[in-house]
């Protein structure tokens, strides 16, 4: 294993992704941001500088942060974010976990501003190596020309319905088209801007690591003509799964291998987004979206050899035969890890939670989970009251919404009931988990769940007014988020703290540098919260 030093320098950088030039919030002025990439075993290094107007913090998405739950970047649970001006190391290893990964801010709103880039833990063991001949990261994202503190003022305004705001467009690997006639006069907008190209050799086999990193959608992703074979999902090698269309909410990663042996030519990569899963929201509140009438966002897989045309190539009809059903997740009876592993037969602590959406006293909408809604309190985050306050569990947390248990080497069950008719697709840090059960109706039956070979995810998608429940080993103190990624809802409140082995927590030491992001001075910062 190695040290692996990285810098991000964070600034805002005028960039039109998608031919639309907006400011972006950008690491190392790119978009998407820079591809972190290590090795099984290493350490990441990475200094944060932050050049931006605003406070921030880094989230590191999938990655465990076994022993180190101040470096897991939630702003006002594991850490105080990091100041305009300042600089700030984050320091783990990636343990024994490999596969597909992101990170992104998790201060705010603002990774839907562009601070949000892939992080790839290569495995010198895959099972699948020699299996493909060269591998492609490819990245999924929805795109607001509005700055997202906006887009939050509006949908947290008195009033405003249930509906999330309406992307402007969508990105393939950072790469989009904007139809420019709809932009408001006076924006700076090329309307031939490139989609992102990938460029195959036919006969050879390519891994593509698929990543969703937007702030509302869920996509369809396909690639005209070509197969997709699933050998990865969210960080764990699965026995291959051969489909046509893929179904990917926010948070969650795939890794296909796509066989280049069709005609040489090109081909449409599609990211399709169901017309049910976003489109429920009256398009009048976003007449700038693209998306309305083209909720098709393309790239292209381009063979050597053939001429730079546009694909003239048919999408797949059969999306109905692999079982897909538009904003859900991939059949869970269809993902079996490759490693046979077996889930935790008795469970320790077992809870349940359920997720509803409603008008507060206000009349604004907020997502309450228990509840309970939730809000970073970003000068005294969660771990420092557990670890300063000594709180004991009755206690904690103060109008938060958490659930604590101690019993090193037990095991959780969560049962989650989505009492609100949507999808939400919930991400656990800290841990993945067995999905042992999950239906779209009725309620959690025992003897139907799989205590064989469930799937083990990091990000599952709530059926509406469906449940789910999941399995995990208690073994890594902290404050673990568990919330929807659909960014809206998460300023909305829709996140839940599991407090893991408090009294652990409570014998660990924050390094001085993550203390000292707590000190006073801090909380007149401009735009803290
Ligand atoms: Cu992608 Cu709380 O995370
Ligand atoms: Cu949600």
């Amino acid at each position: 294993p190695q040290d692996i030093y990285i810098n991000l320098v964070l600034s805002y950088t005028d960039l039109a992704p998608d031919g639309y030039t907006r400011k972006v919030w950008t690491a190392n002025g790119q978009y998407p941001g820079p591809l972190i990439h290590c090795n099984r075993g290493d350490r990441l290094i990475i200094n944060v500088t932050n050049n931006f107007e605003d406070p921030t913090t880094i989230h590191w998405h999938g990655i465990f942060q076994l022993g180190s739950n101040w470096y897991d970047g939630v702003g006002g649970q594991t850490q105080c974010p990091i100041l305009p001006g300042t600089s700030f190391v984050y320091n783990y290893t990636v343990g024994d976990q490999v596969g597909t990964y992101w990170w992104h801010s998790h201060y705010l709103a603002q990774y839907v501003d562009g601070l949000r880039g892939p992080l790839i833990v290569n495995d010198p063991d895959d099972p699948y190596l020699g299996q493909y001949d060269y591998e492609y990261v490819l990245t999924l994202e929805d795109w607001y020309h509005q700055l997202a503190e906006d887009l939050v003022a509006m949908r947290l305004a008195p009033g405003y319905s249930a509906f999330n705001p309406v992307p402007d467009a969508g990105l393939i690997s950072g790469r989009g088209q904007y139809n420019c006639s709809r932009a408001d006069s006076g924006a700076k907008c090329d309307p031939n801007n490139m989609p992102a190209i990938y460029t195959v050799t036919k006969g050879k086999k390519y891994r593509f690591r698929i990543i969703n990193m937007s702030a509302e959608a869920f996509f369809w992703f396909s690639i005209d003509g070509h197969k997709l074979t699933v050998i990865e999902v969210d960080g764990v090698a699965v026995k291959s799964i051969e489909l046509s269309v893929l179904p990917i909410h926010i948070g969650q990663r795939f890794s296909v291998i796509v066989d280049a042996s069709k005609d040489v030519g090109s081909y449409w990569i599609r990211a399709d987004i169901p017309e049910d899963c976003i489109f429920n929201s009256p398009e009048t509140i976003n007449a700038n979206s693209d998306l309305d009438n083209n909720n098709n966002i393309t790239g292209i897989l381009r063979y050597d050899g053939a001429p730079n045309d546009l694909p003239n190539s048919k999408k797949f009809n059969d999306a109905w035969s692999n079982n897909l059903f538009p904003c859900q997740d991939l059949d869970i009876s269809l993902i079996k890890p490759y490693e046979p592993v077996s889930p935790p037969q008795k469970v320790t602590d077992q809870f349940n939670i359920s997720v509803t959406l409603g008008p507060d006293k206000k009349n604004t909408t907020k997502a309450y989970i228990n509840g309970q809604s939730w809000a970073p309190d970003l000068t005294n985050p969660s771990i420092m009251k557990i670890m300063e306050e000594k709180i004991n569990a009755t206690k904690f947390p103060v109008n938060a919404n958490a659930y604590m248990y101690d019993s090193e080497g037990g095991a959780v069950e969560i049962v989650i009931y989505n009492q609100n008719g949507a999808e939400h697709p919930f991400h656990l840090h800290g841990h993945n988990f067995f999905i042992i059960g999950m239906g779209s109706s009725g309620s959690p039956d025992v003897s139907q769940y799989n205590l064989i070979d469930p799937p083990l995810r990091d990000t599952i998608t709530l059926p509406g007014s469906g449940w789910a429940v999941i399995r995990y080993l208690i073994n890594n103190p902290g404050v673990w988020a568990f919330h929807c990624h659909i960014e809206w809802h998460v300023e909305l409140g829709m996140v839940f703290q599991l407090i893991e082995m408090q009294s652990k927590i409570q014998e660990l030491t924050l390094p001085p540098s993550v203390e000292a992001l707590c000190k006073p001075g801090y909380q007149n910062t401009k735009r803290l919260a």
